[in-house]
C-alpha cells in the first residue's frame, strides 16, 4: 500500500542502564511470506517493560541492544505476507506475544506458550511502542464482538490473569487474589465474571489498587493492617479458600497462599519473584494435598476462546482498569507512572 511509509519514530533500548531508551527514526518492516504488517493503534505498559527499562539481569540477559520494546499491543492490519489466508487489510488484531515454533513436542502436545524455541515479541524481537510492527499472522488475533480497540491492547495480561484463575476451580468456587497489579485486577474481575461465588482481594499497601479491586467486584479486600491468613480463613469456614491466584511477586504472599488454601486445594502461581530460591512452607502443601502450579502466559488458544467469551458477554470491566492513557510520545513518562503503581492499567496511544 502506498500510505505505508519508509520510516517511523520508534523507541528503543539503546544504552544498558536505567531509562536508556531513545525515540529513533527507524525502518517500517517489511513482512514476511508468513506475517502481517499491523499499524499499531494503542501499546499498553507491561511490568517486563518496567524491568527492561531498569535494565536488571534478566532484562540484560534477553533483551538485545537495540530492540523496539513493547508487546502488549493492538491494530489494524495494513500488509500482508505471501502465505497469509487468514488475515485481509483492515482486519482488527490483539497481539499474542508467545511466538512459538508450531513443530517441537510442546507445540505439538498442546502447549505452546511454552515452546522449547519460544520467543517473546517486543522483548526478543522488535515490537510495539513503534507506529507500525509485523507479527506471524497466527499471533494476530481478530477482536472479539464488543471490544474496541482503544481496549483491545489489554487481553495479554487478562489473558494471564484467566490462564492463572483457570488452573483451578472458579465458577461456584472461592478465590483469593493476591497482588493487585493489573493482572491481579483483571483476575479480581474475571474471577467474578467467571462466577466465583467469593472473592478475596489482597495487597500489600497500594491503596488505589485496593479500591479499584472493590470496584472491580471484589467481596472481600484486605491489606497490611489485617491478619491475611485469619481473614481468609474466617470467610471461608475455617477451611481456606478453594483456589488462590498469586501475583504479587512476594514470597511472604506466596506463604500467605499455602496457609489459607483448603484441604486439597488449587495455588496458581504466575508472580515472577526476585530471587531464584523462595523460601516454600513444603510441609503444609505435602500435608494439605495442595495442587501448586506455575502459570505461564496464556494457552494457545484455549484461554484466548475464554477470554473472547467473556469479552463478547460484555462482562469484563475494562474502562475501569485502564487508568491512564497518553500519547506515545510521552512512554517515559507512563513508565513512571507505571513504576509509582498509582495507577491500573497505563496505555499509550498512536
Ligand atoms: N508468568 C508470566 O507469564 C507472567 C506474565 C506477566 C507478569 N508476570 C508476573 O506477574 C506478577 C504480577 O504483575 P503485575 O504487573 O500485575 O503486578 P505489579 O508488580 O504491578 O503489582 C504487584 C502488586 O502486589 C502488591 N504486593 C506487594 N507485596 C504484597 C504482599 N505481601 N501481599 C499482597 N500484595 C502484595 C503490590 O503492592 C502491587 O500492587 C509480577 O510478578 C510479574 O512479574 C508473570
Ligand atoms: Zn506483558
Ligand atoms: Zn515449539
Amino acid at each position: 500500500m502506498n500510505d505505508i511509509p519508509d520510516t517511523m519514530m520508534a523507541w528503543k533500548k539503546t544504552k544498558p542502564q536505567t531509562g536508556g531508551f531513545e525515540l529513533l527514526e527507524s525502518k517500517v518492516p517489511k513482512v514476511k511470506a508468513d506475517e502481517v504488517l499491523v499499524k499499531t493503534h494503542s501499546t499498553s505498559i507491561c511490568g517486563t517493560d518496567i524491568h527492561i527499562w531498569k535494565w536488571d539481569d534478566w532484562a540484560a540477559e534477553n533483551v538485545p541492544m537495540g530492540t523496539i520494546t513493547g508487546h502488549e499491543t493492538c491494530g489494524v492490519v495494513v500488509a500482508i505476507g505471501s502465505d497469509v489466508t487468514t488475515h485481509k487489510i483492515g482486519d482488527k488484531i490483539a497481539v499474542e506475544c508467545h511466538l512459538a515454533c508450531w513443530d517441537c513436542d510442546r507445540c505439538n502436545e498442546g502447549n505452546a506458550h511454552i515452546c522449547e524455541e519460544g520467543k517473546i515479541f517486543g522483548v526478543h524481537s522488535d515490537g510495539a511502542f513503534a507506529p507500525y510492527f509485523t507479527i506471524p499472522a497466527v499471533n494476530a488475533r481478530h477482536l472479539p464482538d464488543n471490544l474496541t480497540l482503544d481496549l483491545a491492547s489489554i487481553q495479554d495480561p487478562l489473558g494471564n490473569a484467566i490462564h492463572t484463575l483457570t488452573g483451578g476451580p472458579v465458577d461456584g468456587a472461592t478465590v483469593a487474589i493476591h497482588g493487585l497489579g493489573p493482572i491481579g485486577l483483571f483476575a479480581v474481575n474475571a474471577a467474578k465474571a467467571m462466577g466465583a461465588k467469593l472473592v478475596i482481594a489482597i495487597d500489600w499497601d497500594n491503596q488505589t489498587r485496593m479500591n479499584l479491586a472493590k470496584k472491580l467486584g471484589a467481596d472481600v479486600v484486605l491489606g497490611k493492617d489485617d491478619d491475611i491468613v485469619q481473614s481468609i480463613l474466617s470467610h471461608t469456614n475455617n477451611q481456606g479458600v478453594d483456589n488462590s491466584c498469586e501475583f504479587s511477586g512476594s514470597p511472604n504472599a506466596l506463604s500467605n497462599t499455602i496457609y489459607s488454601t483448603r484441604m486439597g486445594g488449587y495455588v496458581n502461581v504466575l508472580s515472577v519473584y526476585g530471587k531464584r530460591l523462595t523460601e516454600v512452607p513444603m510441609n503444609d502443601i505435602v500435608f494439605r494435598y495442595l495442587h501448586v502450579k506455575g502459570i505461564n502466559g496464556r494457552k494457545m488458544w484455549s484461554t484466548w476462546d475464554k477470554m473472547h467469551e467473556l469479552l463478547s458477554a460484555g462482562k469484563i470491566d475494562i474502562d475501569t482498569l485502564v487508568t491512564h492513557r497518553m500519547s506515545y510520545l510521552e512512554y517515559p513518562q507512563g513508565i513512571e507512572l507505571a513504576m509509582s503503581g498509582d495507577c491500573g492499567k497505563v496505555v499509550v496511544d498512536f
